[in-house]
């Protein structure tokens, strides 16, 4: 029998815990990137990932802004759907049974327009078997009411996140704005009123303009910009808010890569999402798991929690 390399035969474990319910490795798909998962059934074994996030759910279906809807940025892209979905009672009806055939972690992404709004996205979704937690959208800025409104306000979103945490029935993830101050500030106000995990960040407002027509290239004007050109400034947040919170942080923006991947990690989070890569790279989820076991195992380190948080350590 050929001698293993060493590194080989190290068992490097992969899984992660957030708020008591345990994922494969810390690779998740992002919201709004990742269909209602079944869209990447043909193109990649859901049974590897971590897990995803739905596309945000509100209580009634909804048809989103009319195009141009996504805009190409240097290094990332801009977009305004306005939260296009099924509706939570269509996604339990039709999308849960499928999904259900997965052995994936399985989050929903709730959005309202207004706290009654999002209390009845989670009163329906409660209902919802094979749900593992909700990730509460307070940071989309492509809409007028809800979404950012709440999260860039710390007492409005510490608010919802209280009444949203007494209704739900799941762990409760809160997604943060990067369209704050200070979104340390944020984020300790959050979890001091219930939020089990923080996932961040959501996309940064940005606008691209035609220069012939002199109008904004998204119909609704502004966008949020997602993609490579955000991801110094998402590891740099999540950084600072793991300085100040305790609760297990998901980091998002601009994922690429396991190497962009393992920069939150050491910043301080404890699982990662990925959206806009999987745009122009389906694969890319399963690159960054191969990708992370790959290092782990060549720095002998066994266990991917020993990395979260690592920074000047
Ligand atoms: C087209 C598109 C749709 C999105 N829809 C949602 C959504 O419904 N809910 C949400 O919380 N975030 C949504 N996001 C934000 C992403 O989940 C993610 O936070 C952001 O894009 C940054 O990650 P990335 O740079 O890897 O894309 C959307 C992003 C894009 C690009």
């Amino acid at each position: 029998m050929p001698i293993q390399d060493e590194a080989d035969i190290l068992d490097t474990n992969l899984s992660v815990e957030i708020a008591g319910v345990g994922f494969r490795n810390p690779v998740i798909g992002a919201s709004g990137c990742f269909g209602y998962g079944l869209e990447f059934s043909e193109l990649i074994d859901l049974n590897r990932l971590g897990g995803f996030c739905t596309k945000g759910l509100s209580a009634r279906p909804l048809a989103g802004h009319p195009p141009a809807r996504i805009v190409e940025t240097h290094g990332g892209m801009l977009n305004a759907i306005g939260l296009q979905n099924v509706g939570a009672r269509a996604f339990i009806e039709e999308k849960l049974p499928l999904i259900r055939r997965y052995d994936t972690r399985v989050i929903a992404n709730v959005f309202g327009y207004s706290e009654e709004d999002y209390m009845e996205t989670i009163r329906i979704l409660n209902d919802g078997e094979g749900i593992s937690l909700y990730e509460l959208n307070i940071s989309c800025p492509n809409v007028k009411e809800g979404g950012i409104v709440i999260g860039n306000s710390a007492a409005a979103a510490a608010r919802l996140t209280e009444s949203a945490r007494r209704l739900s029935e799941r762990p409760l993830i809160v997604k943060l704005s990067p369209n704050v101050t200070n979104i340390a500030e944020i984020a300790k106000a959050i979890v001091a009123a219930g939020a089990d995990a923080l996932s961040l960040i959501n996309t940064i407002v940005g606008m691209a303009i035609d220069v012939n027509t002199f109008k904004p290239r998204l119909s609704y004007g502004t966008g949020g910009l997602s993609g490579p050109a955000i991801h110094p400034i998402a590891v740099r947040m999540v950084y600072e808010v793991a300085q100040v919170v305790s609760a297990p942080l998901i980091g998002i923006g601009g994922i690429a890569s396991a190497m962009d991947a393992l920069e939150f990690i050491i910043a301080g989070a404890t699982a990662v999402q990925i959206g806009t890569a999987n745009y122009y790279d389906p694969l890319v989820t399963m690159k960054v798991i191969d990708g992370l076991s790959d290092y782990c195992k060549k720095r002998g380190i066994s266990r991917i929690g020993e990395l979260t948080g690592a920074t000047f350590n």
